[in-house]
């Protein structure tokens, strides 16, 4: 294909701003669109990035029936990723959908359906999966340095304060759901994407810090346990409330060694006495600038370009929703649920 992909851009807040500098890098791809409730802001969005041929919009419905649309990033609050995706794929637009994708077991469903009925490409907003000690991680599991997994760790703690600009909407139930909606998803992503098997059964628990100093609507704390289909067992802890850096730790312990963040023991190299550090970009800051997207926006163009459906499209991230709702359903019934969800 000679020509670039037209993409729309829906959503001027922090999120916005990595995704058009990524596509501003991609050769392949021009931004024309920008949807914004005020078009002052979409136009500003556009001159603070240099884009040249690009329209502003505040009705989502015009935007697609305008010309030269290929692909949309969906940057708008996770209430709005159900309406906003179904009406993309009713278009025929190609979506990247920020995580999470739904709020609920009914939205996840009907994007999903809508998605595979219209038969577009779709990238959603786990974009630690192109994190360099992600991929690093991955290669030493496939290369079977710690042999067989029994269990996995990974915790997502990110004290969200009310200087954060999302603050006002993410902390209220309507909008931001629960503290595994808002973020510990990204955990329990990466927590499926390492151990690689499906989630049978999941179970939660959640507080508040004393006094809920943040006034949060939900439990901002969480911890969610699963079962895989092999046995493995995992843990996800979220933290909105910890008060301290970010960071986002990494257990993976196998039959033959043990991976803690970028570090490594193994049986496999005889002598050796204690951790291995590999030196790498580590996830550990909440920054959006510090995320990978270019990476994952490059892979959006491609699977667009290429027609292949990626490892991180609507289908398979379902089931990373699908242990987040499980987690809270658990938590209200103080049971443990069966995946996959009815
Ligand atoms: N993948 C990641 O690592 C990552 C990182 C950060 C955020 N995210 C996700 O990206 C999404 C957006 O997050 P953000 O940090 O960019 O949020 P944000 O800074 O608050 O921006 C959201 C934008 O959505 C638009 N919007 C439309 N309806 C709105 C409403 N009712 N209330 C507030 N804003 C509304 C606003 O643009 P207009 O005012 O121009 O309409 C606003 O600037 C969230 O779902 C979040 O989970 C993902």
């Amino acid at each position: 294909m000679d020509r670039k992909l037209g993409i729309a851009i829906l959503g001027t807040g922090d999120v916005s701003s990595g995704h058009i500098a990524a596509y501003r890098r991609n050769p392949h791809a021009e931004i024309r669109a920008i949807l914004s409730r005020d078009a002052a802001k979409a136009t500003a969005k556009a001159r603070q990035f240099g884009l040249e041929n690009c329209q502003p919009f505040t009705s989502l419905d015009a935007l697609l029936q305008a010309d030269g649309i290929d692909a949309v990033s969906i940057c708008t609050p996770h209430h709005l990723h159900v309406e906003q995706g179904v009406a993309c794929a009713q278009a025929g637009k190609h979506m990247i959908v920020e995580k999470p994708v739904a709020l609920d077991l009914a939205g996840l469903r009907k994007l999903d359906a809508a998605v595979r009925e219209h038969g577009v490409r779709s990238v959603v907003g786990f974009v630690l999966r192109w994190n360099p000690l992600f991929e690093m991680i991955r290669s030493m599991l496939a290369e079977r340095l710690i042999g067989d997994l029994f269990h996995a760790e990974v915790d997502y703690l990110h004290g969200i304060t009310k200087d954060f600009g999302l603050y006002p909407w993410v902390s209220t139930r309507a909008y931001g759901g629960t503290a595994l909606l808002t973020g510990g998803c990204h955990a329990v992503d990466a927590l499926r994407w390492f151990v690689g098997k499906e989630a049978v059964e999941v179970f939660g628990l959640g507080n508040f810090s004393k006094g809920n100093p943040l006034d949060y609507e939900y439990e901002p704390n969480s911890v969610t346990l699963v079962t895989f289909e092999d046995g493995t067992t995992g843990k996800v802890a979220t933290s909105l409330e910890c008060v301290g850096p970010y960071t986002f730790p990494i257990v993976l312990m196998g039959n033959g060694g043990t991976i803690r963040d970028n570090r490594l023991f193994t049986n496999r190299w005889p002598g050796q006495t204690g951790w291995a550090s590999i030196p790498t970009i580590l996830p550990d800051s909440g920054a959006v600038t510090h995320h990978p997207f270019d990476a994952q926006i490059n892979h959006f163009v491609d699977c667009i370009l290429t027609g292949r459906e990626s490892h991180c499209n609507v289908a398979d991230t379902v089931k990373t929703h699908e242990i987040c709702i499980a987690s809270e359903q658990s938590r209200l019934t103080k049971r443990p649920v069966r995946l996959p969800l009815e």
